[in-house]
């Protein structure tokens, strides 16, 4: 599928130029500028698939409406680097104010309750974003944007941070637009939701058994200039030995569980996952569908039906409720680094399959598809220890609650980026989905969401 023509419009990247906080001693200001127009430019062609209708709708009820985001985005990126950063004056004191934060509300009451600002007309939010990325791009071909007197300058920080901040944005989009009907969605010309060759397999599935040894946690400084504040400082942790599926859980083995009667039986869940299944009625995850007896994956652009082989992205709460059933449990953030980034000789890799990218990662993530691949389609890809698809096609759950790491410190150009999620309910997920930009998959990059939170793209394995 690496030779289907482009997927949507946008610009091909080139992996092998491509810009990585540590590729960059000094300051190389042309490839800086070459990553912010081309993440602009893909945050743009992920609005092009949505339509006008739905400019001013939530899909996701717990989350801002669509017109938030295309604000935020240049909002964030002029608050941070301009203003904060470097000192200088804004595009818009209203619009910079509006679009600061989309802090969510955990419950749609609060949601509801928030209210929404007059949102501008889509008109004035392009203009201000036309007028920002002015503003940025001269920033990064003339500003100080390096220095070692300003705490959200020191190795051009605050620069690193506005770029990971829109791409982690652009999945938060995608598994925005998922939820949308199809018919408010423009399916771009040439992309399949389940190529032929891709559709179906027949997964070996079994478990691989992981000697004990030492991983590193975090991002340290000699990996990368910039790492969010979660991710330092990074320190070695001890792995006791363990046994871990080969594969992620595929939607023909959760549905074992379903049929099972597992979201009816109290014993598999925490007491508060098992109220939400009462409260909600949940039945199946939102990327399953049932018409007329048939089951079917509810692709970003149709309803296909449902890939058996493909992994199955539900919640932390129906992860957990599934690795109990089967007598397992799911793997710590430790042990997902051991088996992704572990080897037999103590070294760690900085990709499950080796030290390098390479032009074409035998992964699936950097939007080279919208939905999944069957859980055994990368078997290049797979880890020192045999243990596939665990970079890509989806985050996994790990059992880790999210939380600092001993010597925390919050970064000084976002303080509340992780600090307002350290309440101890929402548990850590590693790896990458089809939708994480290349930019962001390191080994220790961490995302968190809470454990009843069913729209990201998360699957899971288990161990013992
Ligand atoms: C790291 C993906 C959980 O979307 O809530 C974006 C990223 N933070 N703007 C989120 C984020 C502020 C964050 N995640
Ligand atoms: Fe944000």
């Amino acid at each position: 599928f690496f030779k289907q023509k482009t997927a949507y419009e946008i610009p091909k990247r080139d992996w092998s130029s491509d810009v990585c906080s540590s590729d960059l001693v000094p300051l190389d200001r042309a490839a800086a500028l070459d990553r912010f127009t081309r993440t602009r430019a893909r945050t743009r062609a992920l609005f092009d698939l949505v339509d006008d209708a739905a400019y001013y709708e939530r899909p996701i009820a717990l989350r801002n409406p669509i017109v938030f985001y295309e604000g935020h985005l240049p909002a964030f990126a002029v608050n941070t680097l301009i203003k904060k950063g470097l000192g200088g004056s804004g595009v818009d004191e209203h619009l910079e104010t509006i679009f600061a934060r989309g802090i969510d509300p955990d419950t749609e009451a609060a949601a509801v309750a928030r209210g929404n600002p007059a949102w501008p007309p889509r008109r004035a939010v392009r203009e201000y974003g036309d007028a920002a990325d002015r503003l940025l791009a001269e920033a990064i071909q003339s500003a100080d944007l390096e220095r070692e007197d300003h705490p959200l300058l020191q190795d051009a920080q605050a620069l690193w941070a506005i770029l990971e901040h829109e791409e982690m944005h652009q999945e938060t989009l995608v598994y925005m637009w998922h939820q949308l009907p199809h018919a408010m969605k423009r399916k771009p010309a040439h992309y399949l939701t389940a190529p032929p060759r891709l559709a179906q397999s027949r997964p070996a599935g079994g478990q691989v058994r992981i000697p004990g040894g030492t991983v590193t946690l975090g991002t340290s400084g000699a990996e990368s200039n910039f790492a969010w504040d979660n991710e330092r400082p990074s320190h070695r942790q001890r792995v006791a030995p363990f046994s871990i599926d080969v594969h992620g859980v595929t939607n023909a083995e959760f549905m074992v569980f379903v049929e099972a009667g597992g979201y009816r039986d109290a014993q598999w869940w925490r007491p508060d996952d098992f109220a939400w299944i009462r409260s909600d009625g949940v039945r199946q995850t939102p990327f399953w569908a049932q018409r007329d007896g048939e089951w079917l994956w509810r692709g970003m652009f149709e309803f296909v039906p449902l890939p058996e082989s493909w992994p199955v992205y539900v919640t932390w709460a129906e992860a957990n409720a599934y690795a109990r059933w089967k007598g397992m449990r799911l793997p710590t953030e430790a042990e997902f680094h051991r088996a992704a980034f572990g080897t037999p000789d103590g070294h760690e890799r900085h990709y499950p399959w080796g030290d390098a990218v390479g032009k074409r990662p035998p992964a699936n993530f950097e939007f080279l598809r919208f939905d999944p691949d069957p859980v055994d389609a990368h078997p290049d890809g797979a880890s020192a220890f045999g243990v596939q698809d665990l970079v890509g096609n989806g985050w996994e759950w790990t059992s880790t609650v999210f939380a600092p790491f001993a010597g925390f410190e919050p970064l000084p150009s976002y303080p509340e980026y992780s600090a307002d999620f350290f309440d101890g309910d929402h548990f850590v997920l590693k790896g990458a989905s089809p939708v994480t930009a290349r930019a962001l998959v390191r080994p220790g990059f961490r995302n968190w969401f809470r454990p009843r939170y069913p729209y990201v793209y998360a699957k899971f394995r288990c161990v013992c």
